[in-house]
C-alpha cells in the first residue's frame, strides 16, 4: 500500500524505523509546513518531500495518509486528507476536541474511507497474551484494574537533549501544553476497551502541580500534569488508571480477579512478560503468593527495536493492519468507533481539569477480536 507523511517531526523517525517490518507498506513521500523539517527528514531518510499538503493530496498513488502531526493539527490535517480521498491513519488522539473526532469518524463513513488512531499497542504480544489469559479465566473472573502510567518528573530530566534519530528535538512545548493523560493514557485505554468493551461512565481528577516547569520557552497553557480516572464499563468491569509526569516511572498493568492476579510491567516494551501470582487459601485465610508464573505468550515477541522508552515499540503495526483491512475490505483492529471510543475517554479525563464531574460517555464500539 502506498503510505504518505504529514509531519516530519519526532515520532516520524520511529515510524520510519518500523516501516523496515512491514514490507506492504511503501512510503512514497513525506511533507511538513516546516520545510527545514521536512528536507531534513528526505535527506535522512532518502524519502521524496512533498511542498505542500496540497501537492501530496493531489498524487494520486498514494492511498493511506500518515498524520504524524502535533495534536493541534490532527483535525484540519486529517479532514483535508479525508476530503481528498485518502484513508487516514492519526497519530492519537483522533481529535482534541470530541465533537471533531466524531466529525471525521462520520466523514471516513460517508465517503467509504477509512480512519485508524493510533495507538496500536493492543496489537502488541504483551496485550494479546494478558487478554487470552484473560479469556482463559486464568485469574478466574476479573474485577478490578489498576493501570500506571507514571514518566517521572519529566521537566526535570535532560528533555532538551532527547533528539530523534535523524536530529528533531523532543517536542517538549507541545508535550508539556497537551499533557501526559492526553498523550499517554490511551496506551491503556485501547488495552482495556479491547478486554472489557465499552466504557459507560467515568469519574477523572486532573491537575496541573507544577505549574512552572522552568522551561526554556513558557508554556502558553498549563495541562494536567497527573490524572487518575474511575471507569465503569458497561461488562461492570472498574479500571483505575493513573498518568502523570510528577511521581516516579511506572507502567504497570495490573488486573485482579478472584483466583490471582495478572500483570505485566511495561505496555511500551511489546514484549513485556505478562506474570500471574495466584491467590492461596491456607486455613481460613487467603494471600496472593509472592511466587509468580509466566504466562506464555500468544506468539514470541520480535526483539526490542529501540533501546528505551517509547522507541521500543512497533509504531507501523497499526498501520499495517489497516492497510490490510482496506486492502480486503475489511474492519481494522484499531475500527473507527474503537478509536473514537477512545478518544472519547482520554478527552473526558484530561477535561476533568475543568469539569471534576462525572462523565456520561456518548460513543461505544463494537467488540474487538483478538489477535494480530
Ligand atoms: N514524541 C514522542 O515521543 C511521541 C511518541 C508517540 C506518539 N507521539 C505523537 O506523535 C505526534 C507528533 O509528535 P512529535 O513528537 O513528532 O511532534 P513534533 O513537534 O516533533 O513533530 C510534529 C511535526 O508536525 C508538523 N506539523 C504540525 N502541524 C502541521 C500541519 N498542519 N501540516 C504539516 N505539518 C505540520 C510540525 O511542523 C512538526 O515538524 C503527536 O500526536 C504525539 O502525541 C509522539
Amino acid at each position: 500500500m502506498n503510505i504518505a507523511i504529514v509531519g516530519c517531526g519526532f515520532v516520524a523517525d520511529y515510524y520510519v524505523k518500523t516501516l523496515a517490518l512491514h514490507s506492504e507498506l511503501k512510503l512514497l513521500g513525506a511533507m511538513d509546513r516546516l520545510p527545514e523539517r521536512a528536507s531534513r527528514f528526505s535527506t535522512y531518510h532518502s524519502v521524496p518531500t512533498y511542498d505542500s499538503l496540497a501537492d501530496l493530496l493531489t498524487d494520486s498513488r498514494v492511498e493511506l495518509v500518515l498524520n504524524l502531526t502535533n495534536p493541534g493539527s490532527h483535525y484540519e490535517v486529517s479532514k483535508a486528507c479525508l476530503e481528498a480521498g485518502k484513508h487516514v491513519y492519526s497519530e492519537k488522539p483522533i481529535s482534541t476536541e470530541i465533537d471533531q473526532a466524531k466529525e471525521l469518524v462520520a466523514l471516513a463513513a460517508a465517503k467509504k474511507l477509512y480512519i485508524s488512531s493510533a495507538p496500536c499497542n493492543v496489537l502488541s504480544e504483551t496485550a494479546q497474551t494478558v487478554w487470552q489469559a484473560l479469556r482463559e479465566k486464568a485469574i478466574g473472573e476479573a474485577y478490578l484494574v489498576y493501570a500506571e502510567m507514571d514518566d517521572g518528573m519529566v521537566h526535570q530530566m535532560a528533555y532538551d537533549q532527547w533528539l530523534s534519530e535523524s536530529g528533531v528535538p523532543w517536542p517538549y512545548k507541545d508535550e508539556f501544553e497537551v499533557g501526559c493523560t492526553l498523550e499517554h493514557a490511551g496506551y491503556y485505554i485501547t488495552w482495556l476497551v479491547a478486554f472489557f468493551g465499552p466504557a459507560v461512565s467515568l469519574t477523572a481528577f486532573s491537575d496541573c502541580l507544577i505549574k512552572d516547569k522552568q522551561t526554556a520557552v513558557p508554556l502558553e497553557r498549563n495541562a494536567p500534569d497527573f490524572s487518575v480516572a474511575c471507569i465503569k464499563f458497561a461488562s461492570g468491569m472498574v479500571a483505575r488508571l493513573t498518568c502523570g509526569i510528577v511521581a516516579p516511572h511506572d507502567h504497570e498493568l495490573k488486573i485482579i480477579g478472584e483466583k490471582g492476579i495478572l500483570y505485566t510491567e511495561d505496555c511500551w516494551y511489546y514484549g513485556s512478560p505478562v506474570y500471574i501470582k495466584k491467590r492461596m487459601r491456607i486455613r481460613r485465610k487467603t494471600f496472593i503468593n509472592p511466587l509468580r508464573q509466566k504466562y506464555p505468550f500468544v506468539r514470541k515477541p520480535g526483539g526490542k527495536i529501540g533501546y528505551k522508552g517509547s522507541q521500543q515499540m512497533d509504531f507501523c503495526r497499526g498501520v499495517a493492519n489497516l492497510a490490510q483491512a482496506i486492502k480486503t475490505g475489511g474492519k481494522p483492529k484499531l475500527s473507527a468507533d474503537y478509536c473514537l471510543h477512545v478518544n472519547e475517554i482520554v478527552l473526558a479525563i484530561q477535561n476533568a481539569l475543568d469539569t471534576g464531574a462525572p462523565y456520561q460517555l456518548t460513543t461505544t464500539c463494537e467488540p474487538l477480536e483478538p489477535g494480530f
